[in-house]
């Protein structure tokens, strides 16, 4: 798993890993930046984790390829973007072509990008939300595989909005990395298919954010 932050997402995924309802194996967290806090709680649980820190190598492009090569080591199935903030290269995409999923914090196409609460705040959205998709080159841009919604209240703030749109997501992710590791989920030619049947939109799975 790719990260950069908090890992509240990896914490999930690494939870339904562990009470057996999710049947993976979290081979290792991964980070650009040492100081995540994703890689303590990689350690806690006594899972393999390291940083590739960006400032070691003269661009991007080595850093991807440093970054490739400790993945790699792994051998994972599947790599997944847990909040990892950085852009990755053509290449390192053509690498996981079809095996990286990646979360975002809106409704996409909405909102691509950076500051995704507060823009939907400032928008005066209703309803905001998480989706999984899989990575291609276009930034927050690949074949959709399943979107959470989430209501955005008038008394939000971007602390509380954030707050309801991680609970999504850690419900969310977990059920989609189900579906790619009990071999429902593929992606081929740029769509995304599960079971079987090309989607042509995002599945929408309603009502994940729990408690307003
Ligand atoms: C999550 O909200 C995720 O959707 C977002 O970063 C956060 C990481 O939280 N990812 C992106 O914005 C990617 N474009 P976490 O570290 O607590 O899992």
């Amino acid at each position: 798993m790719l990260l950069s932050g908090s890992g509240s997402n990896f914490a999930a995924i690494a939870a339904a890993a562990r009470d057996g309802s999710l049947p993976i194996e979290v081979r290792a967290a991964v980070s650009d930046r040492p100081a995540a806090y994703g890689l303590e709680r990689a350690r806690a649980l006594g899972i393999p984790a390291e940083a590739v820190p960006v400032r070691d190598f003269p661009d991007r492009a080595a850093h991807d390829t440093a970054l490739a090569a400790r993945i790699d080591a792994y051998a994972p199935a599947l790599v997944v973007c847990a909040g990892y903030m950085r852009i990755f290269t053509p290449a390192f995409v053509a690498r996981y072509a079809d095996r990286m999923l990646n979360i975002h914090p809106s409704l996409l196409p909405a909102y691509r990008g950076l500051d995704t609460h507060r823009r939907a705040l400032a928008d005066g959205a209703r309803w905001h939300g998480c989706s999984v998709h899989f990575v291609s080159d276009e930034l927050d841009g690949g074949p959709l595989v399943a979107q959470a919604p989430v209501p955005v209240l008038p008394s939000d703030t971007e602390a509380t909005l954030s707050a309801r749109v991680h609970r999504a997501e850690h419900r969310l992710y977990p059920m989609v990395i189900g579906w790619f590791a009990r071999g429902r989920l593929r992606c081929q030619g740029g769509r995304a298919a599960l079971d079987g049947v090309p989607l042509s939109g995002p599945v929408r799975v309603e009502g994940l954010y729990g408690e307003v």
